[in-house]
């Protein structure tokens, strides 16, 4: 079970893919979260990243492919994975191509998370993660039980760097003049599946669940 989830930022991609990776048994790949991890601990990586994600650009893709590559090589990824947020340009999904090639695998499908603009700023303007343990709230359908602290491990939330407003509008207008090409290369595979991404996040789950679960993964 191999899978790709794409759409912009806030669509729900994170979300979603840790659905699928707890119900599937298959690990969730998030060069964002990876990259963030890298920018938290300073390794060389993280300093690299820092400054293109704090702006909402793109990491250079040399530097994403190598830590693609490395993750996808890793035992675990054996029976499949749910990749987020990668690839995310034509140049990416060839590298991705690329790897799966050496060792006979491609990819089985590609999720694509429709949303507008509106919605993903209302998103991710009131989104919330804990930089301790790494949970995800929203102050809007998901706030923490107790003022902005983690209901897991007490830490006090944070805003990401590249949610205050500016930075998302930077976000989205890159998204936008990326995406169009990368939506053509999985459509003309067709592997494609596009969903609505607007709806609650049960309800995009239940779409998603529907298609996969349906999907004869075990001869590919
Ligand atoms: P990354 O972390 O991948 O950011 P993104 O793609 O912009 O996506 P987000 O994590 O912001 O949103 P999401 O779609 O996962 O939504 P989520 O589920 O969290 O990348 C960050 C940066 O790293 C990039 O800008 C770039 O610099 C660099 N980078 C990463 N990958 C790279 C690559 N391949 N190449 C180069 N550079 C790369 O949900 C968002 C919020 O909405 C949450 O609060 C959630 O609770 C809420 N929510 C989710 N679903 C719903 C719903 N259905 N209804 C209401 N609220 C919802």
């Amino acid at each position: 079970m191999r899978i790709i989830i794409i759409g912009p930022p806030g669509s729900g991609k994170g979300t979603q893919a840790r659905r699928i990776s707890d119900k599937y048994g298959i690990p969730h790949i998030s060069t964002g979260d990876i990259l963030r991890d890298a920018v938290r601990r300073g390794t060389d990586l993280g300093l690299k990243a820092k400054t293109y994600m704090e702006k909402g650009e793109l990491v250079p893709d040399e530097i994403v492919n190598d830590i693609v590559k490395e993750r996808l090589s890793m035992e675990d990824c054996v029976n499949g994975f749910i990749l987020d947020g990668y690839p995310r340009n034509i140049a990416q999904a060839e590298k991705l191509d690329q790897i799966l090639r050496e060792s006979g695998k491609t990819i089985d499908v590609v999720i694509y998370l429709v949303v507008d603009d509106d919605e993903v700023i209302r998103r991710l303007t009131s989104r919330r993660i804990c930089p301790n343990c790494g949970a995800v709230y929203n102050l809007l359908i998901s706030p923490p039980r107790k003022d902005e602290l983690c209901d897991t491990c007490g830490a006090k939330l944070v805003q990401r760097e590249d949610d205050r407003e500016d930075v998302v509008k930077a976000r989205l207008n890159l998204y936008k003049r990326t995406f169009e090409p990368l939506l053509k290369y999985y459509e003309t595979r067709g592997i494609l599946v596009k969903l609505d991404g607007s709806k609650t996040i049960n309800e995009v789950w239940a779409q998603i669940d529907g298609i996969l679960s349906k999907l004869d993964f075990k001869n590919r």
